[in-house]
């Protein structure tokens, strides 16, 4: 007889609801309450597993109740929110997709997990799948942006990153599934309603990445979908998750969201509660006492089984086994070295330099040029809290470098000179005497840098914001500086954890290159790019609405039956702005220019079984070595159903010195063309396709071709 079966015949339902039971420790605050003391649980067994705990000393400290005792010894699970980093914060997940590398993507999630599991933790809350298109969400910052291609490969790349081979890393929790970044008007928690097509097209691909890269776990998002909360959501957690997917991992709840089922409207009480989230599939209770209250209840109601506890116990069990926990229950990943930590700084400011969007550059005003007197202004210049951004897990509030430290560092000849000018969200009485101390700065300045945006708290969990502009009295103070700088250029850095509705900022700035919340080496990385030491390669995941009345924006749009034209009256349209975003999905500047040209397909026919190589050739026609992302789309303009404008089907990075040629080529397989029929089951439909190549989602600088689908 196994362990598992041993273990699962010796224990008590207590125990076994123990098992089924995940406790948040204090040592990260991620819900609305926390618990108490712990160790009575742990010792009792009536908690098997924890949160929010971290430190190779309190984890042994704990661990050692667990497995030296409680009656049966089973070692407990630790799980925490390693978003992006541990103690080493790399930028947050937007940003990172924004590199379009699933190589560092693997690395970074993989330099977190060994800082994580020196830390006693065995399991991250990430990658995080939702794909997002509306920047009122403040979680559209821990996804992968707009694109459920983008998503899946991100998720895929996570997951080994974290995992490990075998894993050997730590267990990895794909969440929120399914469609939380579908929230009704980018409201935290509301509800999510979506058409089946929607769901299938654009909010599952991450999910199934995530299952097919091995996946330890899954979590269910709080919301509910088309009236079904996703946490009682038994059709798509067994019937598509487990059955379709065939995920053999463990389902762990969000924070309380068993017990929310009461709120949602959907359980009379708990045990109605506990009953539906485990005949939905839902294995571990995190922070809700549902299993451990409600179970018992709904056993005598009938409305559970023994057996099905029992299933999921095994689950649970199963993990732990696979993690080595009951071999080795105190495993760490041995204390981090001095040279282990300055590899992953030099990890993190890499990241950051190629996380970062350049999106506007007038006359190649950066890379500076040997700058004598900077002025550098605004609430984000020097705040090495923020530069953190949400989800930070164990980083401490100092120690992120700030661009003003940066500066200092690049540039020791340069006379810099910083003003705050205001604060990041400060009312309009107490700001003026700020900003005309920052604007006199720029009197003698040869640079004029202003550094703006969100401050960290203003995005993530619970940070939706109905009006996703800069925030406070800050684009009086661009005002102010625009103004006092007259024709001098000034550089915008802008630091949000969402694209951020900013024409005018846009406008005004000679530069202005998106930061996000760029971790641990913020400011030397925007130092490295701003001096040309790195250019900027960054594109960006996601598009950036002119005006909130544009949300969602997004470039996988269907055409519609009367597509807008400016001849015309009755076409799709507005009559106060342009159907565009103000940038695209994959804008980035770099310091090369590239153009494109001589698109070649290795046939102009594909079947179901088939794969074709379509290549394009690439010119850097700047001053600049530089990297440039291409991307691959598609569009299939005749088929039984809709089919978005362009559909990203792949990508690939090419770096080239100032006048050098190259050529890239991506392979596309026939099943890349599949898509949901009209049953929503995956069709491969015979027909032309158009094929493109390209820096950006804007068929103006894409070059294409058409090739036809043909049955196997
Ligand atoms: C939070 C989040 C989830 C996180 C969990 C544990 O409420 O929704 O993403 O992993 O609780 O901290």
């Amino acid at each position: 007889m196994s362990r598992i079966d041993q273990l699962i015949g010796a224990m008590t339902l207590s125990e076994k609801l123990g098992q089924l039971t995940m406790t948040a420790a204090p040592y990260a605050v991620t819900g609305p309450f926390v618990a108490g003391d712990l160790s009575e649980g742990i010792k009792s067994g009536t908690i098997g597993n924890l949160l929010n705990l971290y430190g190779p000393e309190i984890v042994a400290r704990t661990q050692r109740l667990a497995v030296e005792e409680s009656r049966l010894g089973i070692p407990l699970l630790i799980g925490l929110d390693v978003i992006h980093g541990h103690r080493t914060l790399f930028p947050v997940p937007l940003a990172e997709a924004a590199m379009f590398d699933a190589a560092l993507w693997t690395e970074t999630a993989h330099a977190a997990a060994r800082e994580a599991a020196a830390d006693g933790v065995t399991m991250t809350f990430a990658p995080m799948c939702d794909v997002c298109r509306d920047p009122r969400w403040g979680r559209i910052v821990e996804g992968p942006g707009e694109d459920p291609f983008v998503g899946a490969a991100i998720a895929a790349a996570k997951v080994a990153g974290f995992q490990g081979k075998n894993l050997d890393g730590i267990a990895a929790c794909a969440k929120h599934f399914a469609a939380y970044g579908a929230v009704m008007a980018g409201r935290e928690y509301a509800s999510t309603d979506i058409s089946a097509r929607t769901l299938h097209e654009v909010h599952l691909a991450s999910f199934a990445a995530a299952v097919a890269a091995g996946v330890a776990a899954i979590m269910p998002a709080f919301t509910e979908l088309d009236g079904v909360p996703m946490t009682a959501n038994r059709e798509l957690l067994q019937g598509y998750l487990r059955g379709q997917l065939g995920f053999e991992g463990v389902i762990i709840s969000d924070y309380n969201a068993i017990a929310e089922l009461m709120r949602h409207g959907v359980a009379a009480d708990l045990a109605e509660a506990a009953a539906l989230a485990l005949n939905a599939g839902v294995d571990i209770d995190m922070m809700a006492e549902a299993y451990g209250d409600g179970l018992p209840v709904a056993l005598e109601r009938r409305l559970v089984t023994m057996d099905q506890i029992d299933a999921a116990v095994r689950r649970v069990l199963r993990l732990k086994e696979r993690l080595g926990l009951f071999d080795d229950p105190y495993r760490s990943a041995g204390a981090e070295s001095a040279a282990d930590l300055a590899k992953r700084r030099v990890l993190a400011r890499d990241a950051g330099a190629k996380s970062m969007v350049l999106l506007k550059n007038e006359k190649d005003v950066l890379p500076l040029t040997k700058p004598r007197r900077i002025a550098l202004i605004g609430p984000l210049a020097d705040a090495a809290q923020e530069m953190r951004g949400p989800w930070a897990a164990a980083a401490p509030l100092t120690g992120c470098a700030t661009v003003l430290e940066g500066l200092r560092a690049a540039l020791p000849d340069a006379e810099i000179e910083y003003a705050l000018g205001v604060a990041i969200d400060g009312g309009a009485a107490e700001e003026a005497g700020g900003i005309a101390i920052a604007a006199a700065l720029c009197d003698g300045a040869d640079v004029i840098i202003l550094c703006v945006g969100e401050a960290a708290n203003m995005s993530g969990e619970a940070a939706s914001r109905a009006h996703p502009h800069l925030p406070g009295q800050q684009q009086r103070l661009c005002d102010a500086i625009f103004e006092k700088a007259g024709g001098r250029p000034v550089i915008t850095i802008l630091f949000s954890g969402r694209p951020l509705i900013v024409p005018a900022l846009v406008e005004k700035s000679a530069a202005l290159l998106a930061a996000w919340f760029p971790g641990s080496e913020a400011g030397n990385a925007i130092v490295d790019l701003i001096t040309g030491k790195v250019s900027p390669s960054g594109c960006t995941p996601v598009s950036w609405p002119r005006a909130t009345g544009q949300i969602p924006v997004f470039f996988g749009e269907r055409n519609g039956g009367r597509p807008i034209n400016p001849a015309d009256h009755y076409t799709s349209k507005y009559l106060d702005s342009e159907n565009s975003p103000l940038f695209v999905f994959g804008d980035g500047l770099g310091y090369g220019r590239f153009a494109f040209s001589n698109l070649k397909l290795s046939a102009t026919t594909l079947a179901r079984s088939g794969t074709l190589a379509a290549s394009v050739d690439v010119a850097n026609e700047g001053g600049h070595t530089a990297e440039e992302t291409v991307f691959l789309f598609c569009h299939d303009r005749l088929a039984s159903v809709t089919r978005p404008l362009l559909e990203l089907k792949g990508f690939a990075k090419i770096t080239l010195a100032a006048g050098a040629r190259g050529t890239v080529t991506l392979a596309l397989k026939g099943t890349d063309l599949c898509f949901p029929g009209a049953d929503l089951a995956p069709l491969f439909e015979p027909g032309e396709v158009e094929i493109f190549l390209g820096p950006a989602a804007d068929r103006t600088r894409l070059v294409g071709a058409t090739i036809r689908l043909v049955a196997d």
